[in-house]
């Protein structure tokens, strides 16, 4: 039985006071949850802040993005080390605003998505291989933009991300890996993707896995939905086979609304 997950992607909201009172408020609610892996990610100058709250509770701590490098001449990057050293055990890769799908950030495309931080595939695998390396679990994000679903892309398309994500990847530090189907048009609009087609995408990133591992292991990984993830929508979710939980962006900024997340995810621990 694969544990529920509910993960707070804060993206770059709350400086550090915002931040202190967002992480007690979640603590304050569901810090002794068990039943469910409850994970913050805040902003990474935030990250030594909600750590330090977080400490004596259940609730662990994610970073938003990784460099893949040790150390080194990488002005604003941070490196799986760092992250470490905040108290990290998560991170974030490879979401759909960091990937500059095309390779030019300049593309009206692209930035119409907000997606210009030029991450591609291989950067995210480098990164994933980083992240690994270092033992921190990444949460790796994929999913199709809304022109890709129209055209009937959206099942080659994540197939794609998923295979050149775990290039090079065995299978053992595969099982630390956390998959999150985000597709890009369910992001920050308030459009959420049916629970049915999103267990459907996150059943087939489940069948990807175990084609290139093994059944075992695939049972084993837990699957994530993210996009417009919100009280009103969340049962719905969580009652699917193969969504073991929710990567949250906009719902994960209040304390309530996140506790209501965390509430449904643990009842769907049964
Ligand atoms: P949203 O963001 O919940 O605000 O749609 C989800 C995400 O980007 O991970």
């Amino acid at each position: 039985m694969r544990k529920p997950v509910m993960a707070g992607n804060w993206k770059m909201n709350c400086d550090n006071e915002e931040a202190l009172q967002l992480a007690d408020g979640v603590t304050a609610r569901a810090g002794q949850v068990e039943d469910a892996l409850v994970i913050l990610c805040p902003p990474a100058t935030a990250l030594s802040t909600v750590h330090q709250v977080i400490a004596n509770s259940n609730v662990k701590l994610g970073a938003q993005n990784l460099f893949w490098e040790e150390e080194g001449a990488f002005t604003g990057e941070l490196s799986a080390k760092m992250l470490l050293s905040c108290g990290c055990e998560f991170v974030i890769v490879g979401h759909s605003e960091r990937r500059g799908r095309f390779g030019n950030p300049d593309e009206a495309e692209v930035e119409d998505l907000g997606a210009i931080f030029g991450d591609t595939d291989a950067t995210v695998n480098r990164k994933i291989h980083a992240a690994l390396a270092a033992g921190l679990q990444p949460i790796v994000c994929v999913g199709e933009l809304l022109a890709e679903r129209q055209a009937g892309a959206t099942d080659d398309v994540v197939e794609d991300q998923v295979r050149a994500a775990l290039e090079g990847v065995t299978e053992e530090a595969a099982g630390n890996i956390i998959f999150a189907y985000e597709p890009v048009w369910a992001i920050g609009t308030g459009e959420v993707c049916d629970a049915d087609e999103a267990d459907r995408v996150c059943g087939m990133i489940r069948q990807i896995l175990a084609a290139i591992y093994s059944d075992d292991l695939a049972e084993g990984m837990q699957v994530l939905y993210g996009g417009s993830v919100k009280p009103e929508n969340v049962e719905g979710l969580m009652a699917q086979d193969n969504i073991d939980g929710g990567l949250v962006g906009g719902a994960s900024l209040q304390a309530d609304s996140f506790g209501r997340l965390i509430e449904a995810a643990v009842a769907s621990a049964g």
